[in-house]
């Protein structure tokens, strides 16, 4: 089986592309290297520097394929409010370019990266694929849309997908293989990271006055190696049972963000330099995942998402080249 990975530089494909070649999958990525990095490439996976708006490209990646599975998106929540022709350009437009790509080339299979940002604010706080669909930044917004197109085009062209809905993905190959950092991270963990390391100088959290028990946020964090073996199970899935499905990905245990801080700083032995700021707009104040439908269907199980694995394999390349 071949497998094109977009985005397969970056953070969470690089652990992808991992957990593909570990299942004797043959591998290759097709980056942009926007935020991808050298330092993420496997030396047994082909690569090819490309870019999802260029068609021509896309159709010359998919050639020998058995199946894609796409994390080239822009990331960033803010950002998309700011400038949502970016997002649209490339998560949307490339979205459909590479749909259109996988029609030409008949390329059946696709696995997705989807965001727990589709629901938008929790209805209730742990939060299952049946839960209303409602996305209040554009990010989130452009993850859904690409869910309907896919939607369409199983309908319409029989191309069979699985969308991952993660929630918030953590942590590092505990084998030390991938070694890039995410350059100006807004995300709670590599923020207290930076915060160790000195790259900032103190962190703010943001909000302790929300109806948890100490006051400050709770999320769900998964860790990346779970999320990437969810992928792999993803596609054995579709070859063996040509479904489309939706799925969560999340352990269901929520961790507060000042309970983040404080067990960081138990584990490490070290302080981190916070202060208390004000709730930062759109933030939900519980959102964890119900994922039972992913055990059941892909037999998967979160193995290395204890917070004391996500922090100190995240510490370990922190430490190495932070
Ligand atoms: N936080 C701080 N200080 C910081 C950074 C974050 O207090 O410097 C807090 C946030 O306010 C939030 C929590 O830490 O309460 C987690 O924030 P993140 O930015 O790490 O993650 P989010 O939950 O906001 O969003 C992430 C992804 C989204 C995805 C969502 C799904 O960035 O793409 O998880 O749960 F949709």
């Amino acid at each position: 089986m071949r497998i094109l990975v977009i985005g397969g530089a970056g953070y969470i494909g690089s652990h992808v592309v991992k957990s593909l070649l570990q299942n004797n999958v043959q591998v290759r990525v097709f980056d942009d290297m926007s935020t991808g990095q050298a330092v993420n490439l496997f030396k047994d996976a082909e690569f090819i520097k490309g870019t999802i708006l260029d068609s021509d490209a896309l159709e010359h990646a998919l050639e020998g394929v058995d199946g894609v599975i796409h994390l080239a998106a822009k990331k960033a929540v803010g950002e998309s409010m700011e400038y949502p022709e970016k997002y649209a350009q490339n998560n949307l437009t490339g979205a459909i370019n590479l749909l259109n790509a996988m029609v030409k080339k008949n390329v059946k299979y696709l696995v997705f990266s989807s965001s727990a940002a589709v629901y938008g604010i929790p209805q209730y706080a742990q939060v299952d694929e049946n839960h209303p669909v409602n996305p209040i930044n554009f990010y989130g917004f452009t993850k859904l849309e690409m869910e309907r197109l896919m939607q369409w085009y199983d309908t319409l062209k029989g191309i069979k997908f699985v969308s991952l809905r993660y929630f918030n993905a953590v942590g590092y190959d505990a084998e030390g293989d991938i070694l890039g950092l995410e350059k100006n991270p807004q995300n709670l963990l590599p923020v207290i990271m930076e915060t160790l390391t000195g790259i900032r100088e103190k962190m703010a959290v943001f909000g302790t006055d929300y109806n948890t028990p100490d006051g400050s946020c709770i999320r769900d964090y998964i860790h990346v190696s779970d999320l990437a073996e969810a992928h792999t199970l993803a596609l054995k899935y579709l070859q063996k049972n040509n479904q489309s499905q939706m799925l969560n990905l999340g352990t269901g245990r929520g961790h507060s963000v000042l309970e983040m801080i404080l067990e960081t700083e138990k584990l490490l032995n070290k302080k981190i330099n916070y202060t208390i700021a004000p709730r930062r707009s759109g933030d939900p104040e519980t959102l964890t995942a119900i994922a039972t439908k992913a055990e059941k269907l892909l037999n998967w199980y979160p193995q290395q998402s204890d917070l004391k694995n996500i922090i100190l394999t995240t510490w370990a390349v922190y430490q190495k080249n932070g």
